[in-house]
């Protein structure tokens, strides 16, 4: 057994009222030190400092409820609790076999002076790679049932960061990254988002994770971890003082924020510290705050990557609806269609044969229930039926066939918003898929909220995803969400939640009206969105310029770029997104698609060689079993010249090394397509130039001779 842990408890006990010494608790290795006190009015606040430089200053923590006093002033310290936990841990799958989870913590009980006595505790985790705080409240006689209207946890910081981030919307998180200086944020001004059809931005907020860089060149992420049974997070700016301040998702049915009972307690709310950039993404920090898996066994659910009756819809070739008479291309109801109903039989059949033939293991297919012809009207409530197919899909068919191929059918589930209508089917539905040997389901959430008053990102809707969750782990059952609440490291409890959308995906580049992503989307990405956890973006598009189909719509990138991705962007299931014709060329597989044959999607290790957040991203991994490694790389709209050093590679074996890379003319908008393959032996001390092109990329494939 590998695993150890060590506590060691100290428990100090203090008089109430007199000026204190900050309560100290630091990392393991002693570069983060965290300083929590109560100021004049015996309130709570606390500080970060990295190598002993302020990085966070005095911010404070309170509560606001609705008919009940705040809490946050007038406290004395009880007790305070320190310990220490250093143990490893393993995924089941993942981004590596072994995760280290060692910190230091300390416990710092709180109570009201007054007569009332509320009471509650801060839990303070320090790591090498940051830290994470959460409120716990135990069970007491005058803090009982409870809305919280405000969280008002503050994060000040030092300086005016550049921060990447994009708004606090309530409803989505599908908006373009912004740089910008902290001070010059402006959220309120992404209001106006083009093709969602549901998007609330109530405040000069943004959404997390968030990312900085200090002028001293660190690294700041701010997050949580666990957010179960409350509202999600955004962090409002108060432009005076540089600082950011907890909001949270509301509910207007609610008339607050939150309602809880106590005991309870809040999510983490998550501090990445980072020298390299490359360090936030290897940082496990948000799945080490989360508890231990508690559904066991997940291998019903074996990583894979998968094609799909999908990107036809989304470049308009053809439709969800069986009358196919809605432009889809565009989510707008109502204009008569030429286009023909994508998932039928015949086509699936075809999409299977393609995967069965290329060794590609999943089969999705959306639009195959009846329910689509309603799924952006007003009244979506009780529309979608999980269980019933229209007349030109003969799902038993589609399963056998499949069965006999060698390929695995993903369900799909657009709820189009109505969780109501899905809560009440979701038992029969989750046995018809176990039924047909179905494990695995993409979910999705486009529309506004039913109930009205309800927001995506609210505890409402945080306690649906989790019921899912938990409703899918007993009949043994994946979810891959879409317009889903963001990560929060929950996969490591629930590891049957295997990816999600959550933020601006391929299918953006498909119909968005703004000119899709842009080139530098994935390159902010990496450093932002999937520091929460794995990402269902779809990549693999490799008719970039979309012929045939959409004259005003492209992808940002090069091919090599598309190829890239399936290193850079983590994900248990990837999706080669593009029609099965797109992968050929003269009649003939095309050369390119040979990687995303043998790239990995489960890893023993995840290397990140170099990046800037924004501007380029390089990442090995190697694959679980094999032993071979693979490597992405991505740039923005610049140009790049790069050297790649193997020396993560074991010493003295040989490996053969494919190169997959921009061709010398290839250009992102002039020449996405132009690409060269290179073949070379190479051993952990090879080294190797590789140019990017502007919006270019490379990717290998490495195994030994
Ligand atoms: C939005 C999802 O992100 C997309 O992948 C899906 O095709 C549509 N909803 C329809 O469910
Ligand atoms: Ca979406």
């Amino acid at each position: 057994m590998r695993n150890y842990i060590i506590i060691l408890w100290f428990v100090s006990l203090f008089s109430c009222g007199k000026a204190m010494e900050p309560f100290k608790v630091s990392s393991p290795d002693s570069d983060i030190r965290l300083e929590f006190n109560l100021d004049e009015n015996e309130a709570p606040f606390y500080k970060v400092y990295h190598k002993d430089k302020l990085v966070i200053d005095s911010s404070g923590l309170s509560f606001d409820f609705k008919n009940q006093a705040s809490l946050g002033a007038g406290l004395n310290v009880l007790k305070t609790e320190t310990s220490t936990v250093n143990e490893t841990w393993q995924m089941p799958w993942g981004e590596q076999t072994e995760v280290a989870n060692h910190y230091n913590e300390l416990i710092v009980y709180l109570e009201e002076a007054t007569e009332t006595k509320r009471k509650f505790n801060i839990h303070f985790r320090v790591f090498n790679d940051g830290l994470g705080f959460r409120y716990d409240f135990p069970e007491q006689e005058h803090l009982q049932e409870v809305i919280i209207t405000d969280e008002n946890t503050e994060f000040n910081l030092t300086g005016d960061h550049k921060v990447w981030w994009i708004p606090g919307d309530w409803d989505i998180y599908e908006h373009v990254y912004n740089e910008s200086k902290l001070s010059e944020i402006d959220a309120l001004s992404k209001r106006d988002h083009p093709n969602l059809s549901a998007t609330h931005i109530p405040e000069n907020a943004v959404n997390t994770p968030v990312t900085m860089k200090t002028d001293e060149a660190l690294y700041l992420s701010f997050h949580e971890a666990d957010l179960t049974d409350y509202s999600g997070m955004t962090l409002k700016v108060d432009k005076d003082g540089l600082g950011l301040t907890s909001e949270l998702v509301g509910s207007e049915r609610l008339g607050g924020k939150v309602r809880l009972a106590a005991p309870f307690k809040t999510p983490w709310r998550t501090i990445q510290i980072a020298e390299r950039a490359g360090d936030l993404i290897e940082s496990k920090l948000i799945l080490n705050l989360n508890e231990p898996n508690k559904i066991g066994d997940v291998s019903y659910f074996t990583p894979m990557k998968y094609v799909g009756i999908w990107w036809e819809m989304h470049i308009g070739k053809s439709t969800w609806d069986f009358e196919a008479t809605q432009d889809m291309t565009t989510y707008t109801q109502g204009k008569a269609s030429s286009k023909t109903h994508g998932a039928n039989t015949k086509n699936a059949k075809r999409y299977i044969d393609f995967a069965s033939e290329h060794g590609i293991k999943g089969l999705l297919v959306e639009g195959w229930n009846t329910g689509w012809n309603q799924w952006l009207s007003g009244d979506r409530e009780g529309i979608f039926d999980f269980m019933t197919s229209y007349p030109d899909y003969n799902f038993e068919e589609v399963i056998a066939y499949a069965k006999a191929k060698g390929v695995e059918i993903i369900m799909h589930h657009e709820t189009s918003a109505a969780p109501r209508t899905y809560e009440k089917q979701m038992d029969e539905a989750y046995n018809f898929m176990k039924k047909h040997g179905i494990n695995s389901v993409k979910t999705g959430y486009v529309g506004k909220i039913i109930p009205e008053g309800e927001y995506h990102h609210g505890q409402y809707m945080v306690n649906h995803y989790h019921k899912v969750l938990e409703e899918a782990a007993k009949k043994k059952i994946a979810i891959n969400a879409h317009e889903p609440i963001k990560a929060t490291g929950k996969r490591r409890t629930y590891p049957n939640a295997i990816a999600r959308e959550g933020l601006r995906g391929q299918e953006f580049n498909a119909w968005a009206s703004d000119g899709g992503n842009p080139t530098s989307h994935l390159s902010t990405v990496a450093f932002t969105r999937m520091l929460s956890g794995p990402i269902d973006f779809t990549p693999g598009v490799f008719n970039i310029k979309m012929d045939g189909y959409k004259e005003n719509n492209q992808i940002n990138t090069t091919l090599a770029h598309q190829l890239a991705l399936y290193v850079v962007i983590y994900s248990p299931i990837q999706m080669l997104c593009d029609l099965p014709e797109h992968y050929m060329e003269n009649g003939q597989i095309h050369p390119m698609f040979q990687f995303l044959k043998d790239v990995g999607v489960d890893w023993e290790q995840t290397k990140v060689l170099d990046g800037e957040v924004g501007d380029f991203v390089i990442i090995a991994r190697e694959e679980r079993e094999t032993g071979d490694w693979f490597v992405g790389g991505i740039t923005d709209e610049h140009a790049r010249n790069l050297q790649l050093n193997f020396d993560f590679l074991p010493e003295g074996t040989s490996f053969q090394a494919v190169i997959y890379k921009d061709g010398p003319d290839a250009h992102w908008d002039e020449n996405p397509t132009d690409y060269a393959i290179e073949t070379m032996d190479i051993t952990s001390k090879s080294t190797l130039d590789v140019h990017l092109v502007a919006g270019g990329g490379f990717a290998i494939s490495i195994k030994k001779n």
